[in-house]
């Protein structure tokens, strides 16, 4: 019993019980809050996650831009039915480059954490023209005007700069190159070696099938690429190893 009446002290003082609890309110915020100051030590390094390309990252803004968060998440939780639906949950990792990410909840449509490579180019570009057309039932709105709107890369050198700044590595080089890397990802005909050097695993095709470089091409881009970079049929979690 000895313990317990203690605690009626703290009961019976307003002060001191206030003052308690803002110390226990602070511990407990310190524990939570802390380990984001090391960010670099809690998210765990997975081999194949990288920058995104140039033209990826223009999709990207792009789909932020058009509010595609409002309805669709890019964070699959470690639960069976969303695991047996949309594939192995999603890594911290994966988003370490995203800013701001893309996590959420709200799922209007599906989760697209891992939509790259799940339907062809031809099909997202149909999908994004008119989603009822393939998806009779959908309530996605059109995105047919991305396929009128030109984009150049102009400013893209700037934009990755703009992420180096936040923390995402990209290197001097990628930067110096970054306008004839934008080029050549939507141009199946070049010579894009030194963009897959640079980063692996993107995909390089004329996304929208027409001449110019469009907003659409630039979202396909970043659409394919997503949850293809790290190979979970090599990847084992730290904690299981
Ligand atoms: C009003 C809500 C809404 C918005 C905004 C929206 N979508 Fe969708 N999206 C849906 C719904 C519902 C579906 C499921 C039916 C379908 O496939 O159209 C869907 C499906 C998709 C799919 C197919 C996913 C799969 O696994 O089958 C992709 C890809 C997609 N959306 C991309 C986008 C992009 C990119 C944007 C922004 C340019 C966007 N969506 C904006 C509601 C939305």
């Amino acid at each position: 019993m000895g313990i317990l009446d203690k605690h009626a002290i703290l009961e019976k003082s307003p002060t001191l019980l206030l003052v308690s609890s803002l110390l226990v309110v602070t511990i407990g915020g310190i524990v939570e809050i802390a380990p984001l100051f090391y960010l670099e030590n809690t998210i765990e390094e997975v081999e194949g996650v990288r920058p995104y390309s140039p033209l990826e990252l223009a999709g990207r803004d792009i789909y932020v831009r058009e509010g595609c968060y409002v309805c669709h998440s890019q964070m699959i939780r470690p639960m069976r039915d969303e695991v047996e639906r949309y594939g192995h949950y999603s890594l911290a990792a994966e988003s370490m480059y995203d800013h701001p990410f893309q996590w959420g909840s709200k799922r209007t449509g599906p989760d697209l954490a891992r939509v790259g490579g799940r339907y062809s180019d031809a099909w997202h570009v149909d999908h994004l023209i008119d989603p009822q057309s393939v998806v009779p039932e959908s309530v996605m709105p059109k995105y047919g005007f991305l396929m009128r709107t030109q984009i150049d890369g102009e400013h893209i050198a700037d934009v990755m700069r703009t992420h180096r700044i936040v923390g995402v590595p990209y290197t001097d080089a990628q930067i110096e190159v970054a306008y004839a890397d934008f080029q050549v990802q939507a141009d199946p005909d070049g010579d894009y070696d030194g963009l897959l050097e640079r980063y692996p695993g993107a995909v390089v095709s004329n996304f929208d099938g027409q001449d110019a470089l469009t907003e659409m091409d630039a979202l396909v881009a970043y659409l394919q690429v997503l949850g293809t970079m790290v190979d979970f049929s090599t990847f084992t979690p730290d904690a299981s190893r």
